[in-house]
């Protein structure tokens, strides 16, 4: 079975993305021959800064390493590193329809309201259907926000297999059901993010101790008192509740229970120690890893290598099915 997922680098990585995403990388690269994909092509499509977009590449990858993706048992690599992912983009364009671009709710909202809209943003779910559909890949380990993606990607590769007849698998979107939708700690009817989120709301798997304790205290709950996992007439304290049973490894039931007749100031303070001690020795490894920045590379020219071959093939079918010349 082929797993095939990807994150972008610019943005610092919150518990969203660990309890959401990466705990689910880590568990699938067992379950099947799994491609994790840091998408730096990705995160040109909104304002950002060079510099930025180069360090936190390697901060992403060693974070990857250190939230436990093995070399060994998975391959990890640049986007950019593989070329098919951009000529993949281009030829899926042909089989993607303008519409159905425009009413993409991540094009929509990152795109309200600013001066400059690129049309990187508005191609954006083409590069990752071709990510995706590349691979040959079996199932996309995601959260809930990258559903509607996933839904054109299949679109996608329907349409061109229609057309050009069976080239592609069509993937399926495996999303975790603990956690698939982290909400911000400060405003629980959104979900947690760095770029739409409050900072106080967000906490990143690389917070200080103290910062995520003083995270969780002040999270916003409602006037109730009643401990209980209702996440749409009690955003605020189910999300506490789905963070507090994926980082104690407890099904929901229970510690609801566990907190049944306590109060919110006890779920918070536990929750802040239950998430410090999740991250602690990640912060740790992640420390070691992220100083020797040349075995990173090492590793990720590895990972390119794989990804390399193991993407060329679809593409020359691509190419072929599509008309073109080979040289
Ligand atoms: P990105 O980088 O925004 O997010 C990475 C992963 O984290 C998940 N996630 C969350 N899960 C739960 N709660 C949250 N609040 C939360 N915020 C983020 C995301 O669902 C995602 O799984 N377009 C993608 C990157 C991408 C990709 C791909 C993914 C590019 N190509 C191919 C899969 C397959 C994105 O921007 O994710």
């Amino acid at each position: 079975m082929r797993v095939f997922s990807g994150i972008q680098p610019t943005g610092a990585k919150h518990i969203g993305n660990y309890i959401g995403a990466m705990r689910q990388y880590v568990t699938t690269q067992d379950e099947g021959d799994a491609f994790f994909c840091i998408v730096d092509l990705h995160s040109i499509t909104v304002d950002y800064d060079p510099r930025d977009l180069h360090d936190r590449t390697l901060d992403l990858a060693a974070l990857l390493y250190a939230v436990g993706l093995d070399p060994d048992r998975c391959t990890l690599f640049l986007q950019s590193h593989v070329t098919a992912h951009a000529e993949a983009a281009w030829l899926l364009s042909a089989v993607t329809g303008f519409g159905q671009l425009g009413r993409m709710t991540q094009f929509k909202e990152k795109g309200e309201g600013k001066e400059f809209v690129s049309a990187g943003l508005f191609t954006y779910p083409v590069l990752m259907a071709g990510d995706i559909l590349l691979y040959e890949t079996d199932i996309v380990p995601i959260g809930d926000d990258q559903r509607q993606h996933l839904e054109i990607a299949r679109d996608i590769g329907q349409r061109f297999n229609a057309r050009y007849g069976e080239t592609f698998k069509i993937p399926r979107g495996v999303y975790p059901t603990v956690g698939a939708r982290i909400m911000d700690l400060q405003e629980p009817s959104n979900k947690m993010s760095t770029t739409g989120g409050t900072t106080q709301g967000t906490v990143l798997v690389l917070d200080e101790p103290d910062v995520i304790r003083k995270k969780f205290k002040t999270a916003v709950t409602d006037s109730e008192r009643e401990i209980r996992y209702a996440p749409d007439e009690k955003p605020g304290v189910s999300n506490l509740i789905e963070i507090m049973s994926v980082a104690a490894g407890r099904p929901i039931p229970d510690v609801e229970q566990a907190y049944a007749g306590k109060g919110y100031g006890d779920l918070k303070g536990d929750v802040g120690e239950a998430v410090v001690d999740l991250f602690a020795p990640m912060q740790a490894r992640y420390k070691e890893l992220r100083a020797d920045e040349g075995e990173l590379r090492r590793l990720l020219r590895v990972g390119a290598e794989k990804a390399r071959q193991t993407s060329a093939p679809t593409l020359e079918q691509m190419y072929e099915r599509m008309g073109f010349v080979r040289p």
